[in-house]
């Protein structure tokens, strides 16, 4: 069985968060044939235009995991109705120098929990902007909003309710016929 590697951004720099533990459990969901490598965002520094001609080492394994991507999937919170700092800056950093932007083509999936009842959908409309803009393949549908609990969702990955277990495991299966569709007709 062929195998397709999936990069894995998560929007939050908490030590407890709570997307963290959505995206254990969508890893665990997810089919077989989908593996998942997390590519962190923490330690990068601002991004500047000034770097374009000398990117630091932090931002170049950024883009070395992305190239070694055949696709992406983006677990953010909801800051101030938008997407957290920390995730604008690594697409930003990600998105340069002007002619290698590392999202081209790249099938991607947004996904997010929020203690609040809206589940992040807008800030994954915000990012699905941002995405449009960098040329990212996005999955459309189905769309995930997910209104965090701690009594559904434990923290190694459990889901404690059989319909948002089944939810989330179709999301993924979706994901994976998008990637292969997408790669069908744009390989990496
Ligand atoms: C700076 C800041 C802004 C926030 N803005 C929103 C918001 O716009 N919408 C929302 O639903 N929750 C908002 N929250 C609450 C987050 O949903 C909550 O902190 C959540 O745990 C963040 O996800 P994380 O645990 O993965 O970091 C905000 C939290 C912070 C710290």
């Amino acid at each position: 069985m062929s195998t397709y590697q999936v990069g894995y951004f998560i929007g939050s720099l908490s030590s407890t968060s709570i997307n963290r533990v959505l995206s254990k459990a969508l890893i665990r969901l997810a089919p077989d044939d989908l593996e998942f490598t997390e590519i962190p965002i923490g330690d990068l520094p601002l991004y500047s235009p000034d770097f374009d001609s000398d990117y630091p080492p932090e931002a170049r394994a950024l883009k070395e995991a992305i190239g070694a991507s055949e696709a992406l999937m983006f677990v953010t919170p909801e800051y101030n109705r938008s997407i957290p700092g920390a995730l604008k800056n690594a697409i930003d950093w990600a998105s340069r120098p002007w002619g290698e932007n590392s999202f081209e083509h790249i099938p991607a999936a947004v996904v997010g929990a929020s203690i609040g009842q809206i589940g992040t959908a807008v800030a994954q409309q915000s990012l699905r902007g941002v995405l449009s803009y960098c040329n990212a393949r996005q999955m459309t549908a189905p769309e995930a909003y997910i209104q965090f609990s701690e009594e559904v969702f434990g923290p190694d990955g459990e889901v404690h309710r059989e319909d948002t277990e089944t939810f989330l495991r179709d999301f993924m299966r979706e994901f994976r016929d998008h990637v292969e569709r997408v790669l069908t007709v744009l390989p990496r």
